[in-house]
């Protein structure tokens, strides 16, 4: 049926994106890998009348802007449309798959899913590298900066570094075999915009030397299969000092993760949700301490373990 065609000049597509993990500890605003376990997806189908209107919100989320402007995924498809100016506009419906403020990049995951879902509608679909600069400027409604370590992950797949915010480059950086993402969040909202305002301005010389070698050091592991590496540069000195109070028992939770034998354990994105990095053969056992320490704070929290794969956003089945 021409109306479920998945393609070039499809007149209707549904793409989902995954969630993703932030900063990954060390690298804030370029460094984030993906979720598959959780996501959004996206059905856009074009319209004569130009322009994007959101015709339905679902899922997880029921109170996100249908105003285009202020919506994730509706600012990203308009930014879409006023470079392309394709002859047509977007109707788009939005299913919600990550919670509201959890810190796993579910505003990027919309507008990734979007942007995809768009893509398909295209006489001439575009690269990754060209649909990432319009999911941007989405992520930007919503934590009030341009950073691309939500987006990335979610429409690359993987462990995802980007450098550059004008003209983005973008690496898979390999993650050694048996690596499983351990991820615990706590039932709470907390706003992006608001734990970016916390931050402070600027950073002591010493922590900036820490934090660069651990960047470098990490990312070196990871490309290196070096275990030992990655345990002992897995650690933020600059952005989870400040953000930590805003989560409870994060230094239980995250004790708890290191001593059931995590690489490393930090918070997710913004927060509140908190990851650790373990072995397979470890990941019960770090899931279960850090959900323990959370049950002992009194706050309820759900829990995934998954493996980090090279999987982004991708059109589905409706
Ligand atoms: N890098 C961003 C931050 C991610 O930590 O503010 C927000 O999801």
């Amino acid at each position: 049926m021409s109306q479920q065609r998945v393609g070039p000049r499809a007149t209707t597509a549904t793409a989902f994106a995954p969630a993703s993990v932030g900063n990954v500890a060390i690298g804030f605003d370029i460094l984030g890998f993906s979720v598959n376990a959780l996501g959004d997806r996206a059905t856009v189908t074009r319209t004569d009348a130009p322009g994007v209107v959101i015709t339905n919100t679902t899922g997880v989320v029921s109170d996100i802007p249908r105003e285009p402007e202020k919506n994730t995924a509706g600012r990203s498809l308009l930014a879409m449309l006023e470079q392309l100016d394709p002859g047509f506009g977007i109707a788009l419906h939005l299913e919600k798959g990550i919670p509201l403020g959890s810190g796993l990049g579910g505003s990027a995951a919309s507008a990734v899913a979007a942007v995809v879902a768009a893509n398909a509608l295209l006489p001439e679909p575009l690269d990754k590298i060209e649909l990432l600069k319009f999911a941007m400027q989405g992520e930007a409604v919503s934590s009030g900066s341009l950073h691309v370590d939500n987006i990335a992950p979610s429409l690359f797949g993987g462990l995802v570094l980007t450098v550059g915010i004008d003209h983005p480059r973008v690496k898979q950086v390999p993650v050694p075999a048996g690596i499983r993402a351990v991820l615990a969040h706590p039932h709470m909202y907390m706003s992006t915009r608001d734990a970016r305002g916390l931050l402070k301005g600027s950073v002591e010389m010493s922590d900036f030397v820490w934090q660069t070698a651990n960047l470098a050091g990490f990312i070196s592991g990871c490309y290196t299969d070096d275990l030992d590496m990655i345990r002992a540069s897995f650690e933020d000195v600059v952005i989870q000092p400040q953000r930590q109070k805003l989560i409870p028992a994060f230094d239980q939770v995250r004790t708890a993760a290191l001593d059931a034998g995590a690489l490393g354990c930090s918070i997710s994105g913004a927060g509140p949700t908190v990851f650790a990095w373990s072995l397979e053969a470890q990941a019960e056992g770090v899931r279960g301490g850090m959900l323990a320490e959370f049950v002992r704070a009194g706050v309820e929290a759900d829990t995934w373990i998954v493996p980090i794969e090279p999987v982004g956003a991708r059109i589905v089945l409706p």
